[in-house]
């Protein structure tokens, strides 16, 4: 059954209590997932991805009940958080109990837990009864899928099943807030805004200096053209095949299409693609980040 590409949870939940590697739809993007208690299984997704084994992996629960049991402590912060966005586009990083994993820890003292905001991945999630340790479901370091298509065009051949929810409503990654350390920190902007966060927790340290999410400053979600990001207005003189794309006007609509967008400059043979940039808040400051971090080293 490897690579098959489907709609049927049952199938899903059958690889993946079996010790599979399953792509799942989340609202975000699609992940690769396996059951966070099995080390082997966890350990299939760094091989099929590539990824360093000291980077972690967030652990995909049902509800704020289930990530209390995979957390040693659940802080005022987490609580408040929790309550606000799950199910939805927030990853919420707490001291973590004594059961889980290094596979999945990366041999931190911390995890990442979420609530996924997507019907199909809640379904899968109670069917399997337990966390689903999932990244993002693309070669280490490269374009991160939203359609089960990218999936099937990246990985295909080396995971167990691909369940197609459908394109992801978001579109880019989860926010990630540390609520391990006073006051929280942002340590990646996401679907929700650090706006929304701030309000919520009320004190937070702004993502700042290094990261304390492993595997978030190098080069990542590059496609192979070069990405060069402008604000409004700004000109640039370039050689070779370029297009350009403006993210100023409709930030979250092109959030929901920004990966697509770089995928297809590739599939197009474009050298050069110029984004004008969102102003950096709400969803543009996440736009800002993934695109700044496409940039990278090129
Ligand atoms: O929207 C999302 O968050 C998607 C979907 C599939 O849920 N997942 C995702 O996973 O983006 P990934 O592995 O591509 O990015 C997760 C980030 C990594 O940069 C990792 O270093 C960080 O979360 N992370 C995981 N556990 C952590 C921990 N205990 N402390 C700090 N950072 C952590
Ligand atoms: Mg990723």
């Amino acid at each position: 059954m490897s690579g098959r590409i489907g709609t049927d949870v049952v199938e899903a939940a059958r690889a993946l209590t079996e010790g599979g590697v399953v792509a799942v739809p989340t609202e975000t993007v699609y992940g690769l997932a396996a059951l966070a208690r099995d080390p082997l299984a966890v350990r299939r997704i760094y091989a099929i991805k590539g990824r360093p084994s000291d980077h972690p992996l967030i652990v995909h629960v049902a509800d704020e009940t289930a990530a209390r049991e995979w957390a040693r402590e659940w802080p005022v912060s987490a609580a408040s958080l929790a309550g606000r966005f799950w199910p939805g586009p927030l990853t919420i990083v707490v001291p973590h109990a004594d059961f889980v994993p290094d596979s999945v820890t990366g041999g931190r003292d911390t995890v990442a837990l979420r609530v996924p905001g997507h019907p199909v991945a809640l379904d899968l999630i109670r069917r399997v009864g337990d966390g689903l340790a999932a990244p993002s479901a693309n070669r280490f370091g490269r374009v991160s899928p939203t359609t089960a298509e990218h999936v099937r065009l990246d990985l295909g051949t080396e995971v167990d099943y691909i369940l197609d929810g459908g394109p992801c409503e978001v579109g880019l990654e989860s926010t990630i807030v540390d609520c391990s350390v006073h006051p929280p920190q942002v340590l990646r902007p996401g679907g929700v805004s650090v706006e929304d966060v701030m309000d919520t927790v009320l004190e937070v340290a702004p993502a700042s200096g290094p990261s304390r999410a492993p595997g978030m400053m190098e080069s990542h979600y590059a496609p192979r053209c070069r990405v060069v990001p402008i604000e409004p207005g700004q000109h640039v003189v370039n050689g070779g095949r370029t297009r350009r794309l403006d993210a100023s006007g409709d930030p979250a609509a092109f959030a929901r299409e920004m990966y697509g967008h770089l995928r297809r400059a590739d599939e197009d043979s474009i050298d050069t693609l110029i984004v004008e940039l969102p102003e950096p808040r709400g969803i543009g400051l996440a736009i800002r980040d993934r695109l700044s971090k496409a940039a990278a080293g090129r």
